[in-house]
């Protein structure tokens, strides 16, 4: 059970990717990791746009339904986008529910003591939440851009402080991103529930990445705490090029890969 992956009680480290359409979950479930992240960063990495506050909740419904019909073993989460647990405890319900329709098995949201209404609500709704803490990407304007969180003593409180309110509320686990290793290590000691890290150092109980990024299929660096385990982006350019060249040069179709009428056959 995901909710009681402890590594300090020999629980193995979990492991979760992002995907977005069926392929990407093929793939991931083929990897064996026990989350499938419908991130957000669906808006970053598929959509091009500079953030992910454009993102909506059809947007994610559409891509949950297109992960869920590669029917993965791994859990599925969905990410409920900016504005869909903003406004009241009903639409985030409500919300929610439409990720779990759309095929999520569960749905995580950013915040801190500040959503404990909201997680609470939706766990009563019997909808398990995966929390979001640290460098929350949907904060980006009031965080003044990307950056590293949790830098000074009062921000390590509140971090810890969120932490325990939204696992009383009822998270079964939370992503903890962008902080010093250091605080990602005490986080994780100060919880019951698992904490799964992206660039908040070794010490957390399991590690996510985006699947573009550890893929190499980015179009810009990737951050520090990326890493590129394959660049299948050179590969596909390499490949396109080839099929490219190939026509202009008279080199495809090859006669193999041609249909052939019997002879009999009139032409027109
Ligand atoms: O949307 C996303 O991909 C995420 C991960 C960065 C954890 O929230």
């Amino acid at each position: 059970m995901i909710a009681n992956r402890k590594r300090r009680e020999g629980g193995e480290p979990l492991t979760m990717i992002t995907a977005y359409d069926e392929p990407s979950a093929r793939f991931v479930d083929a990897s064996g990791a026990e989350l499938l992240l419908v991130g957000d960063s669906v808006g970053n990495v598929v959509l091009g746009y500079e953030d992910t506050l454009q993102v909506t909740v059809a947007t994610m419904e559409h891509h949950i339904a297109a992960v869920a019909r590669a029917k993965p073993r791994s859990v599925i989460v969905g990410d409920l986008p900016w504005m869909s647990y903003h406004v009241s405890v009903d639409e985030a319900v409500h919300n929610a529910a439409t990720l779990i329709r759309a095929g999520a098995h569960c749905v995580k949201l950013e915040g801190g003591a500040n959503r404990v209404s909201v997680i609470e609500a939706i766990v009563s709704a019997e909808i398990p939440v995966m929390g979001h803490l640290g460098l929350t990407p949907q904060s980006v304007l009031t965080m003044g851009g990307f950056k590293v969180q949790g830098k000074t003593a009062d921000a390590v409180k509140k971090l810890h402080d969120d932490a325990l309110a939204i696992e009383a509320a009822g998270c079964f686990a939370v992503v903890l991103e962008g902080i010093p290793d250091v605080v990602g290590a005490s986080l994780t000691a100060a919880l019951q529930m698992p904490t799964i890290g992206i660039g908040a150092g070794p010490d957390t109980d399991g590690q996510v990445l985006v699947f573009h990024d550890l893929l190499g299929l980015g179009n810009r660096t990737p951050p520090k705490f990326v890493r590129v385990y394959a660049e299948i982006g050179t590969v596909i350019t390499e490949a396109l090029t080839n099929f490219v060249g190939d026509v202009r040069g008279g080199h495809f179709p090859s006669d193999a890969e041609t249909y052939h009428a019997p002879k009999e056959q009139p032409t027109r």
